[in-house]
């Protein structure tokens, strides 16, 4: 289905932004260049490196591009809880040879700065992770020429997606590496995530708006897939998580199909809010008790994270990554999206012999 979004780019691919300094403009550029959408990640950056990264990705490339933003987030932890938290991580704090963080280092990831830089210099995407942003700020980005899309996880969190008068939305499927851009997170919806195609085809009956759909999409063939449910275009993390330009640490690379990490889980223990990763001994220790608590635990966590990073150890990094993990390809991001190009095409022929009800009849 062509949109006003898919008409940007050729291509009906869309690398996922990644926070965490995976999506740098290297991997942005390589992908629009290439003929898809390539996006920059603001999250857990100040305003100012948001715009220094648009700036060096402009200096790239000319074609369109997204920046991705999170929802500032109530306050719900429990302190209590939180606290009993970061004296069961006291030995990792000790073996990491480093200092629990702060959990009340900020809840707004800066939102309403970058929200100001983005309506001052206009970019043509921006899309919204952890929750809807009123109407106002949507309107107001639509008058200054962006396109914006939010992330849903379920039918119910798509439809406040439309309500608000978003562009777009981005269905993401529980098989998504990463964080689980769910609106609010309860505890009690634990384990009820819903896999990609069963949300495409139930979102595609309750909103008209495009869909992005992400989620495990590795190869051209599921692209079709989701396209065929009623997707416009799919929205890749893990693929280009592995790619030449991204940013991710070489160790997060490595771990996608070392055979040593053969699943992956959805977690609190790194941050407090459902993600999935591969799993690591830090998420086996501390994940089954690990509160319901965003963004305290992310920062109680990130001098351990960074830490184990620097230090080469696997075993206490978030190493976010899709149910495909074991299906990356360590290609220029650029070729990547041509292969996924060819095989969309390939995967498409194969479709369109079938017009009548399948194979077989
Ligand atoms: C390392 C990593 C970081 C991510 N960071 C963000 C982010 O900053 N903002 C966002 O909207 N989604 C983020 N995501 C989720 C992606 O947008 C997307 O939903 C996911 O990668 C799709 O699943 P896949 O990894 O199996 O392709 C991240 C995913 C990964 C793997």
């Amino acid at each position: 289905m062509s949109s006003a979004l898919t008409d940007l780019f050729p291509h009906p691919i869309v690398q996922a932004p990644m926070a965490g300094g995976v999506s740098v403009p290297q991997l942005a550029a390589a992908v629009a260049e290439a003929g898809g959408l390539g996006f920059l990640a603001a999250g857990y950056k100040t305003a100012d490196g948001m715009y220094q990264e648009i700036k060096q990705l402009r200096g790239l490339t000319g074609r369109p591009f997204g920046v991705n933003l999170f929802m500032p987030q109530p306050e719900y932890a429990d302190a209590a809880a939180v606290e009993v938290y970061a004296h069961q991580l006291a030995g990792e704090a000790a073996w990491y040879e480093t200092e629990l963080g702060d959990p009340d280092s900020g809840r707004d990831d800066g939102y309403d700065a970058k929200l100001a830089v983005l309506l001052d210099n206009p970019v043509p995407v921006v899309s919204f992770h952890f929750g809807v942003p009123s109407s106002e700020v949507l309107e107001s980005l639509r008058r200054a020429g962006t396109l914006t899309l939010v992330t849903a996880t379920t039918p119910d969190e798509a439809l406040a997606v439309q309500r608000a008068g978003a562009d777009a939305v981005i269905v993401q499927g529980v098989e998504a590496g990463g964080h689980q851009g769910t609106h609010r997170d309860n505890p009690e919806t634990d384990g009820s995530g819903i896999g990609l195609l069963s949300l495409i085809a139930q979102v595609r009956e309750t909103v008209s708006l495009p869909l992005v759909a992400a989620g495990g999409i590795m190869r051209g063939s599921q692209i079709a897939a989701a396209l065929a449910a009623g997707a416009s275009a799919a929205q890749l993390g893990t693929a280009f998580l592995a790619t030449q330009e991204s940013g991710a640490n070489a160790v997060h690379k490595q771990a996608l199909t070392n055979p040593l990490f053969v699943r992956t889980e959805l977690t609190r223990a790194f941050s407090g809010r459902p993600a999935r990763g591969l799993v690591n001994r830090f998420m086996r220790e501390h994940g089954p008790y690990a509160p319901a608590a965003y963004p305290e635990i992310h920062h109680l966590t990130s001098p351990l994270r960074k830490k184990a990073a620097s230090s080469g150890d696997p075993q206490g990094m978030a190493l976010w990554a899709g149910q495909g993990h074991r299906m990356a390809r360590e290609l220029p991001a650029g070729q990547l999206v041509e292969v996924l190009a060819a095989e969309l095409a390939e995967a498409s022929t194969v479709l369109s012999a079938f017009p009548q009800g399948g194979a077989g009849r």
